[in-house]
């Protein structure tokens, strides 16, 4: 592991500090994130081949703004500061920083003045993001300018002596295009590292980390059939095997055959020890009569937890409980006990997870990854397509898609419309290009008319969005073709429905979910 070449990620307290871990990664270079207040001599002894300085929230001025050991900028080693980290980097070595006349926040064109290192292959003008009230000023004489925009003239800073570049602008944030190139050319050419470091050593160094971490005690893990949980199910199964007890519930809410498909993936791939819990009796029960989508939620958060704590009491020894938490989710559980900042829009129940009472000790093997990552490990590991590609779907399930009461009749009505609607989609090859895709029942009926008939039935709305984040997202624009035959199927095919309409409202100021 000595010999591996690391980029030591220094945070500040930046929001971006996982980001740009996950960019380096991108790079197939191995990084790690430490504190800033790690001493320039500890540094030394781990000989990273390169340090990236953070942005972070506080002002280089200000009375507790977090400080590094200046030592460290005398290493040897390249530094790259990021906005904070440029400013703090670049005040130790003798300029000054000042707030900016104007606050800079968004995309900025900048111009770039040197394109011999870190700006290599790049010229003229860039789109870069900037989110700063602060910036270098004046520069001594080692200082040597690569970059400027209109409002600020030290956009990207080098001292050739000590190896420091700083950049006031955010290269790990999409909204800078040409941002990988810039950190290619730092990791790369500066650097000096190599193209070495694969998703399969994640997944080594991992296995070793739970065998270690595990050691001869259990793990339950509860099996959703997405994404995250599936491949962090196969993770510790590969490390630990049979000592690995998954807990798949069945609580009447899930999509057509959908417990039965996730069984036999599992069953057919992996022969791991998987317990499929029929508990959809109890959840249909206590749903009975309810139609605030709050109340649905926090009633299916509570039977969940009342069966997984019945199931993993019966596992002899279990002492952790597994789940797929990624970096985005820690994020904003973390904001969300932070004191209540952010306003509640709806009780997602699986970010936090199983409560604490539950008494496990968690293991969260993707708690520093990004989804993409972690479907990447999902095929490196061999789980299917399938799987691995799968939309996202809540934790309560079809409940949150029947609009009002939830019935056994209204979830099989959906059920059926639901199937149709994902399998169209399939067939015209669609299903990669949306980010989430599903049918609603709503709480109304309308007017009809088949053969001779008057009806009087229910309708279906149907939702397919894009989104890179599922924080905002816009509707999918499905071909005509294609809406047709899903709304002619629906409305002759599944008994009880007469309308399906398409959902082409964007999020926000509209939710993906309707409920
Ligand atoms: P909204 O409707 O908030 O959805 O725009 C954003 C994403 O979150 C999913 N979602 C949930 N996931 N429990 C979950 O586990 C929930 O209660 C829940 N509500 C919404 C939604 O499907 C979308 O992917």
């Amino acid at each position: 592991m000595s010999e591996q070449e690391t980029i030591l990620i220094m945070n500040f307290g930046s929001q971006y500090a996982q980001l740009i871990a996950r960019r380096v990664r991108e790079c197939e270079v191995f990084s790690e994130i430490i504190p800033h207040t790690l001493k320039a001599e500890e540094i030394k002894r781990r000989a990273p081949k390169g340090i990236i300085m953070s942005g972070g929230p506080a002002s280089v001025y200000a009375d507790n703004a977090p400080k590094c050991d200046p030592a460290i900028l005398d290493l040897g080693i390249p530094v790259l500061g990021i906005c904070y980290g440029m400013q703090l980097g670049s005040q130790i070595l003798g300029a000054k920083v000042k707030g900016a006349a104007r606050r800079e926040y968004g995309r900025t064109q900048m111009n770039v003045l040197d394109d011999s290192d870190l700006f290599a292959g790049l010229h003229g003008e860039l789109t870069v993001w900037m989110s700063h009230g602060d910036q270098v000023e004046s520069v001594s004489s080692d200082f040597e300018t690569l970059a400027n925009s209109k409002t600020c003239p030290n956009a990207a800073v080098r001292i050739r002596s000590k190896r420091f570049y700083g950049v006031q602008f955010h290269p790990e944030v999409t909204h800078t295009p040409q941002g990988m190139k810039i950190l290619g050319n730092f990791v790369h050419g500066i650097c000096g590292c190599g193209n070495h470091w694969r998703m399969e050593d994640f997944i080594k160094s991992e296995v070793a980390a739970i065998r270690e971490r595990v050691g001869d005690k259990r793990v339950v893990c509860g099996l959703s059939g997405g994404v995250d949980s599936s491949v962090a199910a196969v993770l510790i199964w590969k490390a630990i095997g049979d000592r690995l007890k998954c807990i798949f519930v069945d609580n009447g809410l899930l999509r057509a055959r959908e417990a039965r498909s996730v069984e036999d993936t599992f069953r057919n791939h992996f022969p791991m020890n998987l317990e499929v819990v029929d508990a959809s009796e109890r959840f249909l029960t206590r749903l009975q009569g309810v139609t605030d989508p709050e109340k649905k939620r926090k009633i299916i958060g509570h039977e969940f937890i009342a069966v997984f704590r019945d199931v993993a009491a019966k596992v002899q020894g279990a002492q952790f409980l597994a789940q797929g938490t990624l970096y985005p989710d820690a994020i904003e559980s973390a904001a969300a006990h932070a004191g209540g900042t952010t306003a509640v829009i709806k009780t997602h129940h699986n970010v936090g997870g199983l409560p604490a009472e539950l008494g496990f000790e968690l293991l969260e093997p993707f708690r520093m990854l990004f989804k993409d990552e972690v479907r990447r490990i999902g095929t490196a590991l061999g789980l299917p397509d399938e799987i691995v590609w799968r939309h996202p779907f809540p934790g309560p399930g079809l409940a949150v898609r029947v609009l009002g009461e939830v019935t056994k009749e209204r979830l099989d009505v959906l059920r059926q419309a639901d199937s149709i609607f994902i399998d169209e989609i399939r067939e015209a090859g669609l299903y990669r290009a949306i980010a989430q895709a599903f049918a609603v029942l709503l709480p109304v009926s309308t007017v009809g008319v088949m053969g001779d008939e008057r009806t009087y039935q229910n309708v279906v709305a149907l939702r397919a969005v894009q989104t890179e984040d599922f924080m905002t997202a816009d509707w999918f624009r499905m071909p005509d073709e294609v809406l047709a035959r899903m709304s002619n199927r629906i409305v002759n095919e599944v008994k009880g429905v007469n309308r399906v309409v398409y959902d082409i409202s964007t999020k926000p100021p509209s939710t993906i979910e309707w409920e």
